[in-house]
Formats: structure tokens, sequence, C-alpha cells
């Protein structure tokens, strides 16, 4: 089984527009929820792949409720740990030529929901074979919340696989997750440079065990203890981009959770996201493309960097 941590879950709301027009009243043509969250797409994505996992997510109020709701009817098996403040929304509203997000905060929790959290997840960490934790800290986490899960799964001999940005990951690294996936910017900023070699390896200087940086469409890049490896997407595809890092990631987890040795488990990665992209909704991916893109991508070896690069 695979553990998912989503710590600032959401609903995710997208109206439908003909045209977004800033400062003007628009008709809605379509409006749809579902669950949101990054950790909330790993999840449907393994198990769109048939892989078990459960989602553990704080959830509070009536949108909280929404959220449970609608993964029970998804069929993702999930664990809620009930707090006092209202789960989050994500409004995107969406024409012909983009998206434009409004994400709210999320709720605060309080030292004893947060406690409930992670004892949800202690209590799973013995039956888990790879922890995943994506997206934000909700608004009044302490910054080291991933590095204590980092730690806890650690000390159960389970690999963790990290999604997250700015404070929570730089704080978690000293506790040494088995895998961290940023996206390039997200690189760039923990790691002060823009070299994506350079920043890799200073990741991994301060406790990744391996780092996967995702490239949008030049695939990935992986900094390992086995060393340096890239993978391009077979094709690019022109699509929705919003959820292919959290495709990486499902199929990351899936990978360390199988023991997939990196040149499998990365032409994996990117096969499945570049499948993501071709699905309008986060959280999907096309079946047939993931298949046909799996068979033909390829992780080569690259050099590490020289220290002096
Ligand atoms: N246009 C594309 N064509 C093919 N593959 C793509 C394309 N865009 C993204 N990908 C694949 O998806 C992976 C993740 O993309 P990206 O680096 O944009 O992630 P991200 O910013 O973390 O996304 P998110 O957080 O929204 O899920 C890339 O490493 C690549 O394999
Ligand atoms: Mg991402």
């Amino acid at each position: 089984m695979l553990l998912i941590v989503t710590p600032n879950p959401a609903l995710d709301l997208t109206y439908t527009v003909p045209r977004l027009r800033a400062h003007t009243a628009h008709r809605v043509a379509s409006a749809a929820a579902r669950a949101g969250g990054k950790g909330v797409n790993v999840a449907r994505v393994l198990a769109a792949l048939g892989r078990p996992a459960l989602a553990v997510l704080p959830l509070g109020g009536p949108t909280g409720a929404a959220v449970a709701a609608d993964l029970t009817t998804a069929g993702l098996p999930h664990l809620a740990v009930p707090v006092a403040g209202e789960t989050r929304r994500t409004v995107a509203v969406v024409d012909p030529a983009d998206a434009t997000l409004f994400n709210e905060p999320g709720p605060e929790l309080t030292a004893a929901e947060w406690r409930s959290v992670l004892d949800a997840v202690e209590a799973r960490l013995p039956a888990a074979g790879a922890l995943v934790l994506s997206g934000s800290l909700p608004p009044g986490c302490p910054a080291d919340a991933y590095a204590d899960l980092v730690a806890r799964a650690a000390a159960h001999g389970v690999p963790t696989v990290l999604d997250a940005d700015g404070p929570a990951l730089s704080a978690a690294l000293a506790a040494g997750p088995t895998v961290v996936k940023p996206n390039a910017a997200e690189l760039r900023a923990a790691a002060g440079t823009g070299d994506v070699r350079a920043a890799a390896a200073a990741l991994r200087e301060r406790g990744a065990g391996a780092v996967v940086a995702s490239l949008g469409p030049d695939g990935l890049y992986a900094a390992t203890a086995e060393g340096g490896w890239r993978c391009e997407p077979p094709a690019r595809v022109t699509g929705n981009p919003t959820g292919a890092g959290d495709a990486a990631v499902a199929a990351l987890a899936a990978g360390l959770q199988a023991g997939a040795a990196w040149p499998a488990m990365l032409p994996d990665a990117v096969a499945l996201s570049a499948a993501a992209v071709l699905a309008p909704l986060a959280g999907d991916f096309d079946r047939a493309a993931y298949l046909r893109f799996r068979s033909a991508a390829r992780a080569r070896p690259i050099p590490a960097p020289r220290p002096a690069d």
C-alpha cells in the first residue's frame, strides 16, 4: 500500500467561460467541482494504475465533506482527519486561451489537529510500501512538518517521495527523503542556482537521497547515488500540464515500492507524466499514450557536474 499525505487539500472548482475578461460579468458555460490537492492527484493516478493507495488528509466543514464525498464517489480510499477549519477551495476559470487560478490559503490547523494527522500516518506506516508527501503545508503548520514525517517513515524503513517547495522542501532535506521531485523553478529557488545539475547535487548534499527534477516538456533529470540520468519524453505533447508533476510522483512512488532501478523508473515517470498532459483534468492520464510512451522512453546516464561547475 502507498500512503499519500495531502496536508492542504482543496475542492477544485472549474468554471468554463467563452472568454475571460477581467472586471466584467461572465456567464459560466459549465461548472465542475472535484477533490483536489497534489496528493489527491497522485492518489487518482495510482488508483487508475491499480496500485493500492491510501490518502490521508485533514478535512473540515461543508467543503471538507464535499471533498470526502467526491473521493468516495471516485473510489479513492482515504482517511479523513477531522479539523475545525473549513477546507479550502481553488477556482480555475478556463477559457479557450488559458486558465486563470484563484487558490485559497486553507484553514489553519491547531497543533492537536496536526498531531492527529501525524498519528494517522504513523499508524499506517508499518503497512506502507512508500510514503508520498505532496503539496503546500496549511497555514500555521511548522515548516519542519514534512521533515518530521520523513523521519518517521525512515524509522519504519519506508521510502519517501517529497513534492514540496520553499521552506517545506528546504526543511525536509536534512531528514533524508528518499526522493524529492522539484520542478525547475522550485529547484532553482531551493538551491539558489539555475544550473539543474549543480542545483540537484546541492540538494543531495543537504540530505536528499535522490533529486528528480522535472523540466516540463524536456522531461526529467535525476541525481542519484547511482549517478546522473536524463530522460526525455518520446514526444512533446500539448494539453494541460497541471498535474503532470503529480503523475511523475505517482510513478516514482510505485517504482520505489517495487524496488525498481532508475533506468526503469525514470522512463515510466516520463511516460506517465506526458500522458497526463494529454488528459484535460489533473489526476487523469491517457492510458494508450502512457503505454506507447513507456515503450519508447529511455533513460541515459550523464556525468555528474564537476565540483567547480
Ligand atoms: N509538453 C509536455 N510534453 C511531454 N511531457 C511533458 C510536457 N510537460 C510536462 N511533461 C512531463 O511532465 C513532467 C512534469 O512536468 P513539470 O515539470 O511541468 O511538473 P510540475 O511543474 O511539477 O507540475 P505540477 O506540479 O502541476 O504537477 C515532466 O518532467 C515531463 O516528463
Ligand atoms: Mg509540481
